[in-house]
């Protein structure tokens, strides 16, 4: 039979084996969905097969179902039609899991009788970062297969299960030492005849009361989060109903959901962050340059988490203060921060000793000579800063880094105290060491696009979500959240309490924070005016975010409004499922938002001036980033 790309096939003995071949992730779209159950059915045709094995890519068993289609709307056969075509054919089937294994690819797994598992697998359900709960079986089966509180955790954290793990919960049958010693254990199994082992002819183990405690947790970190709330009815149910209903109850909400505000908000998420790591302007050839040695200058409790930022991503590093007494300080800091990591059960021995070892410590800049980046941390003076700087130019080698971390000098000015200012960077963590992902990559006027591309690749690599913004005061995150602060303060000042603003906010899923909490405590109440709805005091905040976001796109400080989405996610904590300020704004409709500012323009002053963009947007009936386009085309 003539064979789809998408797919290789292969014939071992009694076994047909199905190789998917979908890169970059083996996403399952349309053209892979029919290339497999195709090729099912003519090996459940060959009566010399016995057993049918599918295999992934080295990396990636399967990424799930394609998310692009969720827009568009998919063709048969669904997933839910191929997996209802593998559970009832004639001949058991095995997955052989290298790699990710995630979202509908794992459900995939679970319509197999036997699931053999290479050592890389990882195992996850993201669907609750898509706003949706797994829709091709996996609420009723995983709580069949591995009970219903490890199923709820799982699919609630969406966190992943590795192939240890997997193992020991019984996701798996075994860990074989590759796909290759699985396709040689399948293909004996094969010839020895393998026993149907259907995971919907099984009861959840255990009692449906084990799921009290297990649901209040995942409830209790779901801010408002629709698809948690899902989950938890979902799991539920597969102890007392019957697969079949369970899993027709399953489709429906995940077709609900999926048309839901909060699922569209995290797709464009999704498809944010990696858009966020893309630059438009660099040449396509351009390499990154290679880094293997770090150093960070400064160590306070920044530079310090810098430091551990850079050996736990496995690259050596050293940090440098010229105070001994500080380095003495920072010394016993990161001790610390790692037992209480190891204790905690954060880290393993191995892995911690291992992180020690990459981190040396000195009071000498010239320690700085071997590294191929070098991260200054030091202070917001700019004399003191360009004094670093210039000795560091005379100390490194050519070819390395040079990197100021903060959100408020001006890094062209920084890169004028060099001779490469090529090579003068800015990397602002935000939380260097700790959960916060956001770090905003900033980008000078001489920045030569290969350094560009290094510290873009650098980043993930230090498990951070990179933004790449320009130079000005306070970067995008920063100067968004004065605006904001300013507005919550100014709210309190006209009569709103502090806790009525924490109220709004913490009902459409931010959290204000401590520091601003504390700034409104401070502010004189003066009310001259009408008491202050939940929902103006929302707008207010909100709006006040998205008109600074279109001026920082206007002053092409920000790139695309969804780059401004990702750093309020990942670095503000604004809710996934709203998508982001700016996102939120278009779901709203631009030109409501822009009444709003006009008419606050008008009551309460200059600050509210409506940005030029907002205005071009509405006024064309452009998305924010189409009226920008617009306005270079034009
Ligand atoms: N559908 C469509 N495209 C996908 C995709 C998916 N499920 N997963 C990844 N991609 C695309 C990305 O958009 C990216 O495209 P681009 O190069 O054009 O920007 C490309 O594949 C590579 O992805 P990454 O840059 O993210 O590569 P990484 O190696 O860093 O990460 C990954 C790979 C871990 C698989 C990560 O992409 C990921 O987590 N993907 C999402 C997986 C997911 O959410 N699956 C569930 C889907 S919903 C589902 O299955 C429903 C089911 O229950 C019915």
């Amino acid at each position: 039979m003539s064979v789809p790309r998408q797919i290789g096939i292969e014939t071992r003995g009694a076994l047909g084996v199905i190789y998917l071949r979908n890169a970059p992730v083996n996403a399952l779209g349309h053209a892979l969905r029919t290339a497999i159950s195709d090729a099912h059915r003519a090996f459940c045709a060959d009566p010399e097969i016995k057993a049918i094995a599918l295999v992934g890519l080295p990396k990636f068993f399967s990424a799930g179902a394609d998310i692009r289609e969720f827009a568009t709307g998919r063709k048969p056969p669904l997933l839910t039609e191929v997996i209802a075509q593998i559970e009832a054919a004639p001949k058991p089937t095995l997955a052989l899991i290298g790699g990710v294994c995630f979202g509908g690819g794992f459900e995939l797994t679970l319509a197999c009788d036997i699931r053999l598992a290479a050592p890389n697998a990882r195992f996850s359900f993201p669907e609750i970062r898509l706003g949706n709960i797994p829709g091709a079986g996996g609420t009723q089966k995983l709580p069949r297969l591995v009970g219903g509180p490890a199923a709820l955790d799982i699919i609630v954290t969406a966190r992943e299960v590795r192939a240890e793990e997997a193992a020991a919960l019984g996701l798996c049958a075994e860990v074989l030492p590759d796909l290759e010693a699985a396709l040689l254990r399948a293909e004996a199994m094969a010839a020895a005849g393998i026993e149907r082992q259907p995971i919907g002819a099984r009861a959840v183990p255990g009692d449906i009361s084990e799921m009290d405690a297990a649901a209040e947790t995942a409830l209790g970190v779901a801010r408002g989060a629709l698809a948690v709330t899902r989950a938890v009815e979902g799991v539920r149910m597969a102890y007392d109903t019957p697969l079949e209903q369970g899993q027709a109850w399953e489709r429906e909400t995940f077709i609900e959901l999926n048309a839901s505000d909060q699922s569209r908000a995290q797709r464009h998420v999704f498809f944010a962050e990696r858009e966020a790591r893309k630059v438009p302007d660099l040449p396509r050839d351009t390499a990154p340059r290679e880094i293997t040695r770090a150093a960070v200058v400064g160590a306070d409790s920044a530079g310090a988490g810098i430091a551990m930022c850079f050996a736990r991503a496995g690259l050596p590093v050293v940090l440098i203060d010229t105070d001994a007494a500080q380095i003495e300080r920072a010394r016993a800091r990161i001790a610390e921060l790692w037992d209480q990591a190891r204790d905690g059960g954060g880290i393993d021995g191995p892995t911690l000793v291992a992180q020690r070892a990459r981190l040396e410590l000195s009071t000498e800049l010239h320690a700085a000579a071997s590294a191929d980046v070098v991260v200054a941390a030091v202070s917001e003076d700019m004399t003191q800063t360009q004094e670093i700087f210039s000795a560091l130019d005379r100390i490194c080698k050519p070819g390395a880094i040079l990197v100021n971390n903060g959100a408020t000098l001006d890094l062209d000015s920084i890169a004028q105290a060099t001779r490469r200012p090529g090579d003068v960077i800015g990397m602002h963590f935000l939380q260097p060491d700790g959960a916060v992902r956001l770090l905003e990559v900033v980008r000078g006027a001489r920045t030569a696009p290969e350094v560009i591309a290094t510290v873009m690749a650098l980043a993930p690599r230090l498990d951070k979500q990179p933004v790449l913004v320009g130079v000005c005061d306070g970067l995008v995150g920063n100067r968004m959240v004065r605006a904001f602060g300013r507005e919550v303060q100014m709210l309190v000042e006209e009569g709103a309490t502090p806790d009525q603003v924490d109220a709004a906010l913490a009902g459409f899923g931010v959290d204000i924070g401590q520091q601003l909490r504390d700034a409104c405590a401070g502010a004189q109440g003066q009310p001259p005016r009408a008491p202050l709805t939940e929902d103006e005091i929302r707008r207010r905040c909100l709006w006040q975010l998205v008109n600074t976001g279109c001026r920082l796109l206007e002053e092409g400080i920000a790139l695309r409004a969804s780059d401004i989405d990702v750093i309020f996610v990942h670095g503000y904590g604004f809710p996934r499922f709203r998508g982001g300020p700016m996102h939120h704004a278009e779901a709203v409709g631009l030109s409501k938002v822009l009444a709003d500012i006009r008419h606050y323009h008008e009551m309460l002053g200059p600050r509210w001036a409506p940005a030029p963009l907002l205005e071009r947007a509405v006024r064309e009936g452009l998305s924010l980033d189409a009226a920008m386009t617009s306005e270079a085309v034009a």
